[in-house]
């Protein structure tokens, strides 16, 4: 393979990330975790999962920042996911410190790799990576959207009856219990939510969707969700490493848009070879644009704390 992703972090979603990427054939993968002996056990166990699917790339598993040299693309996953009763922001101190030093080690093997971040609270960890890491906006973008709008379009699928493929759900600010699922956009087959639904049917879906981590936590008991997570990460990075101009929501630096600056925040986006693109602006109905403040405050809040552990 000519193309290179690297996943810190070995564990539910990093491990999850690299078998759906290894299905898809787009690159050569490799795993780091600190854990000695997992990620390499893992990348093995892949690796030789590949002949039954006919797929030829190489897994790697490693405990040394070495193996990741030249990637194109490092994901971090790597950090502690929640337990129950925990929020994500409970995550930031100790992942703030994993994620700094993912950042700084990656890029000293990779200069010039894209960074998709995962590890939470998710906006605050891709804003410490761009910070840390001394990288253009365009470099770094937080995977929230993909997954948090695919768990709305599967609730709106259950309620309906109608096919996913015909359900278009668009789940934007940050990724924590303000999030804004766009009801007036989102979509059956270009008939509108709000039309297609009763109104109390509706705000039931958009508040599962809001809980929709928190409610796989308490049922796992010992993580969080990663089947769904990963395989929105290894979409984002198809269409990196495919340069296929995809709009995705996703978690990007603004500077202006949606009148917010200096923060990372989910807004649709459009990720190419270069990274992110484009940021596209909704004009959005009044109720959503309250909505999405009030979200870019709490995230705003959690930016703060970071400032206050962490000097960049
Ligand atoms: P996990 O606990 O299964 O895996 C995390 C891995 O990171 C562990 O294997 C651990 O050994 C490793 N790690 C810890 N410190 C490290 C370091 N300094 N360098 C390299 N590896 C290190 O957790 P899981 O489920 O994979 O979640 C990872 C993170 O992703 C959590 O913060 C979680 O909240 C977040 N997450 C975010 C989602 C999103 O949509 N943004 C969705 C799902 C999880
Ligand atoms: C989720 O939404 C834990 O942020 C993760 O499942």
């Amino acid at each position: 393979m000519s193309s290179k992703i690297s996943i810190i972090g070995a564990g539910m979603t990093g491990a999850t990330t690299a078998h759906w990427l290894a299905e898809r054939e787009l690159a050569d993968l490799v795993l780091v975790d600190i854990v000695e002996g997992m990620p390499q056990g893992k990348a093995l166990d892949l690796l030789q999962s590949l002949p039954v699917i006919g797929k030829d790339v190489a897994v790697v598993g490693s405990n040394d920042y070495a193996a990741t040299k030249g990637s194109d693309i490092i994901v971090i996953t790597a950090g502690v996911p929640r337990k129950p009763g925990m929020s994500r922001e409970d995550l930031l101190t100790t992942n703030a410190q994993i994620v700094q030093a993912a950042t700084e080690n990656a890029l000293k093997e990779s200069p010039d790799a894209i960074f998709i971040v995962l590890t939470n609270p998710l906006d605050t960890m891709a804003y410490l990576t761009m910070k840390v890491g001394k990288l253009p906006p365009e470099r770094v973008v937080g995977q929230a959207g993909i997954l948090d709008s695919a768990r709305m379009r599967a609730f709106v699928a259950l309620e309906t009856g109608v096919s996913v493929e015909n359900i278009a759900c668009y789940v934007l600010g940050g990724h924590g219990d303000e999030m804004v699922p766009l009801t007036s956009r989102s979509n059956i087959a270009g008939i509108s939510l709000r039309e297609y639904l009763p109104a109390d049917r509706l705000e039931a879906i958009v508040d599962r969707t809001r809980k929709g981590g928190g409610e796989i936590v308490s049922l796992l008991k010992t993580g969080s969700a990663y089947y769904a997570p990963a395989v929105a990460v290894a979409q984002m990075a198809e269409a990196i490493l495919k340069d296929k101009h995809l709009i995705v929501p996703a978690s990007a630096y603004l500077q202006g848009e949606y009148g917010l600056t200096d923060i990372f925040f989910g807004v649709p986006v459009q990720l190419g070879r270069g990274g992110v693109e484009r940021i596209l602006e909704y004009a959005l109905e009044p109720d959503e644009k309250a909505a999405l403040e009030k979200s870019a405050a709490a995230v705003k809040e959690s930016i703060q704390v970071l400032h206050s552990l962490v000097k960049i």
